[in-house]
């Protein structure tokens, strides 16, 4: 499993692209024709390996809402990826999106298997990096979270700095205008944004760049730090 990093192929560590250059065989995990971050993959793949890799790919089964859904999807996917395993000889790479530790199924999805993991530069990294951050301040906690997980229960109590990531709910519209916000999409690629300010005077601009942005694109990746001052 191949951390690729966050958008930037120069993301990309040594031992990533050594890996790269070692395996026998790419798997791609991939959602569809239109899938832009699967032609990011392969971009990245093409300037480390500029002969290619042999490919195999899986088409994502479709995935359901609740529980039982989700498990099935999971069963099924795990079940392509094993035969296809099985009609393989050598080292066969899956590339994970930033780092494969951070809201990623490749490591748990191949358990079974037991792989090698190679550490990627996550979205975390090149937002705090793209804005010349400390995450944490002086000995204090950073909590990384999800936008379902802070529109459901507001900023907590417990800690200062949130990371928020997978937020589909625009879940900073809902909360204290005093916090600061720093706010990245589409990190470590031409299509990079940034803005950062005191959350009640920049979230409605974040929120209609934002969705802009998703107009244009089709898709939208963004992460951001929320910081109590
Ligand atoms: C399924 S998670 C994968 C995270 C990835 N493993 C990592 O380490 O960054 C996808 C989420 O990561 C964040 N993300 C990934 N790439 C990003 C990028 N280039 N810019 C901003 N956010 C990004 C977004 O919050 C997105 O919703």
């Amino acid at each position: 499993v191949i951390g690729i990093g966050a958008g930037d192929p120069e993301y990309l560590t040594v031992q990533a692209v050594q890996a790269l250059r070692s395996v026998d065989v790419l798997f791609l995990l991939e959602k569809g024709a239109d899938d832009e971050l699967a032609a990011l993959r392969r971009a990245i793949v093409a300037r480390y390996v500029p002969g290619g890799l042999r490919e195999v790919v899986i088409e994502d089964p479709p995935r359901g809402r609740g529980a039982d859904a989700v498990a099935a999807w999971r069963a099924e996917r795990f079940a392509l990826i094993s035969s296809a395993l099985r009609r393989e000889r050598g080292v066969a790479a899956f590339l994970a999106w930033g780092d494969p530790s951070l809201y990623d199924g490749l490591i748990t999805l191949l358990e079974p298997f037991s792989p090698v993991v190679i550490p990627g530069i996550s979205a975390v990294s090149a937002l705090a990096a793209r804005h010349g951050l400390v995450l944490n301040r002086v000995g204090g906690s950073v909590l990384i979270t999800t936008g379902r997980r802070l529109a459901a229960s507001g900023f907590p109590a417990e800690v200062d700095d949130v990371v928020v990531m997978l937020d589909a709910e625009l879940a900073f519209l809902g909360l204290d205008g005093a916090l600061e916000i720093y706010w990245g999409a589409y990190l470590g690629t031409p299509d990079e944004l940034l803005i950062a300010g005191r959350l009640g005077d920049v979230r409605e601009e974040i929120a209609r760049v934002r969705s802009a942005a998703r107009e244009r694109k089709g898709w939208m990746f963004d992460t951001y730090l929320l910081r109590r001052t």
